[in-house]
């Protein structure tokens, strides 16, 4: 991976953060995007250190906000002449009905419509790479997930578990509605499951009893954060899946998607939505 640029969202925390310990210690250059200056720059010191490569940077973002994400990519296409691998991991749980400055809801909006407007928009940066990856982070929770397209901008009786559970399904159909449009290039795109893995992601603005519900699930049930980062490192870096596209990962090993993620007219109807709520 030496010299390989990669883009990790939400690098400075959790699975982001392990993902670019261990493919900056492959060699690759590291492009973290945060939301914190403070956090960008400790988790910047933290990778440095951790791998003994220098060439670590971050791009700062609101990535639930169409603006900032229009921002970092004008950003990113300035100052990278080629992006090598795009990893879309930044993601949240939301305890409430909240639209954005967008008018999409707070889950919808940072969980998919930021990984569909990002990768979007430095495709063609991508495209000139002669390795072109895109991994998408997703769930088990998809399996669960259905798609109320209203619910993007209407409260329709919000519930936390159901709103993460269709924003990781609408990471499934995004990446499998993208491998059929770049289907006959060299761009691969896949999405995964990194396990339940100890991280802070359900207690951050969750309600006192969720937020402990999810710490003794995280610390009894969870893998360690570097386990959680194995299958986006194999996805962003084994040679074994250079040409394989529009799969759903497991543990570093295929796994069917739900029904529902394999829809392709479901996939299809996201797109356009997407493309009508967030225009490329
Ligand atoms: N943990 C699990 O068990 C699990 C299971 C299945 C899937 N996942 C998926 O794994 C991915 C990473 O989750 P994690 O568990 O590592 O969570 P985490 O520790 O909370 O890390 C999430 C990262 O995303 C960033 N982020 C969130 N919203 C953002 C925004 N609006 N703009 C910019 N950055 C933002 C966070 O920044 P801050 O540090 O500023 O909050 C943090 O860097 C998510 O897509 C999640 O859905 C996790």
């Amino acid at each position: 991976m030496k010299n390989r640029n990669i883009i990790v969202t939400g690098g400075n925390a959790g699975i982001g953060l392990a993902t670019s310990i261990a493919l900056a210690k492959q060699g690759a250059n590291i492009y973290i995007v945060c939301r914190s200056r403070e956090k960008a720059e400790a988790a910047v010191q933290e990778i440095s250190k951790a791998s003994g490569n220098s060439h670590i940077r971050y791009f700062l973002a609101d990535l639930s906000a169409q603006k900032s994400v229009r921002v970092l990519a004008a950003t990113i296409r300035n100052e990278l002449s080629v992006v090598d691998v795009l990893i879309n991991n930044a993601g949240g749980v939301f305890p409430e009905f909240k639209l954005t400055e967008d008018g999409i809801e707070s889950c919808i909006a940072t969980n998919h419509f930021a990984y569909f407007l990002l990768t979007n928009l430095l495709l063609e940066l991508i495209q000139k790479s002669d390795y072109a990856r895109i991994v998408n982070v997703s769930s088990n929770s998809h399996y669960r997930g259905k798609i109320d397209f209203e619910s993007f901008t209407k409260d329709k009786g919000y519930f936390i578990t159901t709103a993460y559970e269709q924003s990781k399904l609408a990471n499934v159909l995004f990446t499998n509605e993208l491998a059929s449009r770049l289907s006959g290039t060299h761009v691969t795109v896949n999405s995964l499951h990194p396990g339940v893995v100890n991280t802070q992601i359900g207690n951050k603005g969750t309600q006192w009893y969720a937020a402990l519900f999810w710490s003794l699930t995280a610390k009894l049930f969870g893998v360690s954060i570097e386990e959680g980062a194995r299958t986006s490192v194999y996805l962003a870096s084994s040679p074994e899946v250079s040409k394989v596209s529009g799969k759903y990962f497991d543990s570093c090993k295929e796994r069917k998607a739900s029904e529902k993620g394999l829809d392709k007219n479901l996939g299809k109807e996201l797109w356009r939505v997407s493309e009508q709520l967030c225009p490329l």
